[in-house]
């Protein structure tokens, strides 16, 4: 077995942060339609030193073993990130001691990263109904590219 597989095993005996948050800022959910799996987060944010960050990360996953690795490991990363340094983390660094996503296993990351972004995206959508200055349309948020294979899937 792998270092990774081993990593991963070890996670999946305790993954952390699974679940809803009930009063989240921000919510994302993706489906990938290369293996059917969903992902969603829920994001918290607080203020700290002047700076808005991740306070709690949680996540419900309907997908593979790793898909859920390392969204537990991302979940821990997340905390105390603002939402520039959250939008700039990579599948590949979600993964953290997990270690490096083999190939086979990248778009599993990637459906982690595709929930983060998608729940990224809806915290500034919510900040634009305050502030319609700074934010992205409607409409833009709806048309914009996706990166990777994870196609955003909203279900409600
Ligand atoms: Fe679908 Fe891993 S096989 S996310």
């Amino acid at each position: 077995m792998s270092n990774f597989e081993s990593n991963v095993r070890e996670a999946l005996a305790n993954p952390q942060n699974q679940g809803e948050i009930a009063d989240a800022d921000a919510v994302g959910t993706v489906g990938s339609p290369e293996c059917g799996d969903m992902m969603r987060m829920w994001l918290k944010f607080t203020e700290k030193d002047g700076k808005k960050v991740i306070d709690r990360a949680s996540f419900q996953a309907f997908g593979c073993q790793t898909a859920i690795a390392v969204a537990s490991m991302a979940t821990q990363l997340l905390k105390g990130k603002t939402e520039e340094e959250a939008r700039h983390l990579s599948a590949q660094d979600l993964s953290g001691d997990l270690g490096a996503l083999p190939p086979m296993k990248i778009h599993c990351g990637q459906l982690v990263e595709g929930a983060l972004k998608n729940a990224l995206d809806s915290n500034s959508l919510a900040a634009a109904s305050v502030d319609s200055s700074l934010a992205p349309t409607l409409s833009s948020a709806i048309h914009q590219p996706v990166t990777g294979k994870i196609r955003i899937v909203p279900l409600d």
